[in-house]
């Protein structure tokens, strides 16, 4: 299984500080953002990892990564998305790289307190379609930011809303996606939304129409380091007294 990380974007809810820098490089405790993310890939056994990124400071991931290989990455490669057209959008710069692969999608602005190793062996099984990982979440104002799955009788997805009014449950979508390689002919016929980006809601939803998409419930701590400053920071709590990644 081949991973991508997506890492451009504008960084605007974190305004001043995305001005002079992506957000993925910013500190969490004492490492680059980005670092927790290619960390949770490698702990999986994903060491096959493209990182896409965009803007003014797409050489510093260079700097900082390298090869790949002081971080456990035995194949590291780049993509440049010339202009923040959504999630959906930076994974289909990936194409070429994943080839007949599963991929496993990481917004690497997302941090897990847990690995998500249960995640990549489960798909490993599966094979085909998608698989999301949903957790809860407590406030009913923080699912509004966030995309949000409805669930049927038995459990199963029956759609996913982006940033919905009325949250239809209390789990939202976090930022770890796996699919079987068919995910990038759904990206090539994805209609842009009304704030002109490719959806990633869109293709898991596809999935969901076509009956296969499954998830896993993680418990542990997540965040979305990207969210707001008070995420932000909460994250960057988070892991100074706990860590991230945590295999026991
Ligand atoms: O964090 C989980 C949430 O992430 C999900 O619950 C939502 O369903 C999903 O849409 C996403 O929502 P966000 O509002 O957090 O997405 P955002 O635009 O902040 O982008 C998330 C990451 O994707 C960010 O770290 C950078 C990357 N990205 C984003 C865009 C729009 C790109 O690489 N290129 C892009 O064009």
């Amino acid at each position: 299984m081949k991973g991508v990380l997506l890492a451009g974007g504008t960084g605007s809810r974190l305004h001043p500080l995305t001005r002079i820098t992506n957000k993925h490089l910013l500190p969490i405790f004492d490492r680059p953002m980005i670092s927790y993310a290619v960390e949770a890939l490698v702990g999986a056994g994903i060491t096959e990892i493209m990182v896409v990124t965009g803007g003014t400071h797409a050489g510093e991931f260079l700097r900082y990564l390298s090869n790949g290989h002081e971080h456990g990455v035995e194949r590291l490669a780049y993509s440049y998305q010339e202009r923040p057209g959504g999630i959906a959008e930076a994974l289909g710069l990936a194409e070429i790289f994943v080839g007949d692969d599963a991929v496993l999608v990481m917004l690497a602005d997302n941090v897990f307190g847990r690995s998500i190793r249960p995640t990549v062996e489960a798909f490993g099984e599966q094979k085909h379609g998608a698989r999301v990982v949903l957790t809860e979440v407590a406030e009913e104002e923080h699912l509004r930011h966030l995309g949000v799955p409805e669930l049927g009788p038995d459990g199963t997805v029956v759609r996913i809303v982006e940033k919905p009014h009325d949250p239809p449950s209390r789990y939202c979508v976090t930022g770890v996606y796996c699919y079987d390689p068919s995910v990038f002919s759904v990206i090539a016929n994805l209609v842009p939304s009304g704030r002109n980006e490719l959806e990633i809601t869109d293709v898991n939803n596809y999935y969901v129409a076509e009956g296969e998409m499954s998830y896993d419930l993680y418990e542990g701590f997540w965040g979305d380091a990207g969210e707001s400053i008070e995420a932000y920071y909460a994250v960057n709590d988070h892991v100074r007294r706990n860590g991230a990644n945590r295999r026991d």
